[in-house]
């Protein structure tokens, strides 16, 4: 099973940003006077779209909202994390991930990220990560949001390179079901590392070397 390209998540897998979409949301759901709203509601936001995150927070307050005022909801929390985001660099990314993707591009593996964020393309250009990567697939480019496959099947036709010898390196429930769900290889990595549905589950980047060893045989 010889693998040509993976594709990473972005949020949590190969930057920090995690913990800036936590402090965006809790900050809206204490302006909504919430206060219910932990750090374990957070990780059912992790890789769902921006509208299924809001949900996450509004599942605390017996307040209803109408669409119209869901979406302006989505857009201040959006406003706050990008304001976070103004003195992103490539400290956000986390340990191991540029000697690991140099690794990767040094077998002649394809690159790609796969991620629901609209604010992908500007993390990747502030990190210093854009130019390791071949193709992008993000939320401006997809109509489902994981667990759907499409972002990652997107990523995989923009590569040019059949859904199966994909791997995917993701931290979240969701990823990991649309990568199964897209005919990938599904990696759990972190938050995700007890997800069942993964073919290979690990607790750091460290440790994907041994991984792709494997999958490349
Ligand atoms: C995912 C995050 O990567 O992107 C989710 O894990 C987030 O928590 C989603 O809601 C959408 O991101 P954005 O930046 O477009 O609001
Ligand atoms: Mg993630």
């Amino acid at each position: 099973m010889m693998i040509k390209a993976v594709i990473f998540d972005l949020d949590g897998v190969l930057v920090t940003t995690d913990e800036l979409h936590f402090a965006a949301w809790k900050r809206l759901a204490e302006e909504l006077n919430i206060t219910g709203f932990t750090r374990a509601d957070n990780v059912r936001q992790r890789g769902v779209s921006r509208m299924a995150s809001l949900e996450v927070v509004l599942e605390k307050t017996d307040k209803k909202f109408n669409e119209e005022e869901k979406l302006a909801l989505a857009e201040r929390k959006n406003a706050m994390y990008v304001k976070s985001l103004e003195s992103l660099d490539k400290s956000a990314v986390l340990d191991g991930v540029f000697d690991f993707i140099t690794y990767l591009k040094q077998k002649g593996i394809k690159l790609a990220v796969g991620s629901a964020s609209s604010n992908t393309p500007m993390i990747l250009e502030k990190t210093g990560l854009r130019k390791y990567f071949d193709a992008v697939s993000c939320g401006l480019d997809t109509q489902k949001s994981k667990p759907n496959p499409e972002v990652f099947l997107i990523a995989a036709d923009k590569l040019g390179i059949a859904p199966s010898k994909c791997v995917v390196i993701e931290d979240s429930d969701a990823g990991i079901e649309a990568a199964k769900a897209g005919g990938m290889y599904a990696v759990a990595l972190g938050e995700a590392e007890h997800n069942g549905k993964a073919d290979i589950s690990v607790s750091s980047v460290d440790s994907l070397y041994k991984v792709i060893e494997m999958f490349g045989k």
